[in-house]
C-alpha cells in the first residue's frame, strides 16, 4: 500500500502506528496496543496530555513538533525503551508522573482500586494510615493519598535510586505533608508501625518469565521485576510479615501477576480472594485475621 506524507495530527498517529506495527514493538508500559501507543507518542511530541489529543486530530502540527515525532519514533524502534522513558513521564490513573530508568513505568492494577471520586471498593473513612511497600516511582502511594484524603502514607523501597524519583513525584503532586518516603528492605525498617491498609506491587516475575520478556522490559531495573524461580521471593515475605504491620481491622492488597499460580499451588487448602480488575485477576485481598496463617508458615 502507498501512503502520502502525513499532514494532520491524525495522519501522524496513523503513520506512527504503521511504523510501530512493522517494527514489532512490544507494549505494556502504559498502553496495551499499537493505536494507543501511537497516540501517546504524538501527544508527547505535541507536549499535550494524551486525553487532549482527540481535539487536535484535524490540526497540522508545526515543523518542530513533526521533528519530535520522527525523533521519538526512531528512538522507540531502535532502543526499544518504553515510551515513558523517552518522554520522561508516565500517566497513571489520569495523573502525570516523572519517570526514568531508575524505576519501572507505573502500570499497577492496584490503581484501579484507588479512584479519586470516593468510589473505591476499599473506601473507608477509618483508613488513616497506609503503607505502599515497594513504591518505585511513588505512583501507588500518591494515588492512595489522593483516594484517601484523610490518610497519611508511608512509601517504602529498598532502592535509593527509586526513592529519588519518588521524591520528585511527591513534590510534583504537592503531597510532602502526607507521603513519607522510607528506605527499607520490605518491613525491616518499619519496626512497631501498623497500618490500616497495606498496598504492594512487588517484583513477581519468575526466572523463566524474565528470560522470555520483550526487550522493553529489560530496560527496566531488574530489581523491580525479578523474583526467583517461582516469582514468590518477595510475595511470601510480604504475606508473612503483613499481620505484624496491620491494625486489627487492617487489610492487605497485593498484586502478584502470573505468580498467582505458584502461590495457589503452594497453599492448596487456603482460599484466596482475587479482586476483579479490567485486565486480570491477580490482585489479592486479605483481612488481617486471614494472614496469621502465613505468619506461622515461616
Ligand atoms: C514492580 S516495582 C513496583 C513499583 C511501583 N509500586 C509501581 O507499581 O509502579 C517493585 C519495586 O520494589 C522494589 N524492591 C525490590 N526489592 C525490594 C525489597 N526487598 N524491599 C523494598 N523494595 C523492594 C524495587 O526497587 C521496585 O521499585
Amino acid at each position: 500500500m502507498v501512503y502520502g506524507a502525513p499532514r494532520t495530527v491524525r495522519d501522524h498517529v496513523l503513520y506512527v502506528e504503521r511504523r510501530l506495527k512493522a517494527a514489532h514493538v512490544a507494549f505494556g508500559h502504559g498502553t496495551l496496543d499499537v493505536r494507543d501507543e501511537a497516540a501517546w507518542l504524538v501527544s508527547g511530541a505535541l507536549k499535550i496530555p494524551p486525553d487532549r489529543l482527540t481535539a487536535k486530530l484535524g490540526e497540522v502540527p508545526g515543523r518542530k513538533a513533526v521533528a519530535r515525532i520522527r525523533t521519538l519514533l526512531a528512538a522507540r524502534i531502535r532502543t526499544r525503551q518504553p515510551l515513558a522513558y523517552l518522554l520522561g513521564e508516565a500517566w497513571f490513573m489520569g495523573r502525570r508522573y516523572l519517570v526514568d530508568r531508575r524505576v519501572i513505568v507505573p502500570r499497577s492494577l492496584i490503581g484501579e482500586f484507588l479512584p479519586e471520586d470516593g468510589a473505591s471498593p476499599l473506601a473507608d473513612p477509618d483508613i488513616r494510615s497506609i503503607l505502599d511497600l515497594c513504591t518505585g516511582s511513588g505512583a501507588i502511594a500518591i494515588a492512595a493519598a489522593r483516594a484517601f484524603p484523610g490518610a497519611s502514607v508511608d512509601a517504602v523501597d529498598i532502592s535509593q535510586d527509586a526513592l529519588k524519583v519518588a521524591s520528585r513525584n511527591v513534590r510534583l503532586h504537592g503531597l510532602g505533608e502526607r507521603v513519607r518516603l522510607i528506605a527499607s528492605d520490605l518491613y525491616a525498617g518499619l519496626e512497631g508501625r501498623r497500618y490500616d491498609l497495606i498496598l504492594s506491587n512487588p517484583p513477581y516475575v519468575s526466572t523463566a518469565e524474565m528470560a522470555a520478556l520483550p526487550r522493553e522490559y529489560r530496560t527496566e531495573p531488574a530489581l523491580a521485576l525479578e523474583a526467583g524461580p517461582d516469582g514468590l521471593d518477595l510475595v511470601l515475605p510480604i504475606l508473612r510479615g503483613a499481620s505484624r504491620h496491620l491494625t486489627d481491622e487492617g487489610r492487605l492488597i497485593l498484586e502478584v501477576g502470573a505468580s498467582r499460580e505458584s502461590l495457589e499451588a503452594r497453599f492448596p487448602d487456603r482460599p484466596f480472594l482475587w479482586l476483579a480488575s479490567a485486565y486480570d485477576e491477580c490482585v489479592g485481598y486479605w483481612h488481617r485475621e486471614d494472614l496469621s496463617d502465613f505468619a506461622n508458615d515461616e
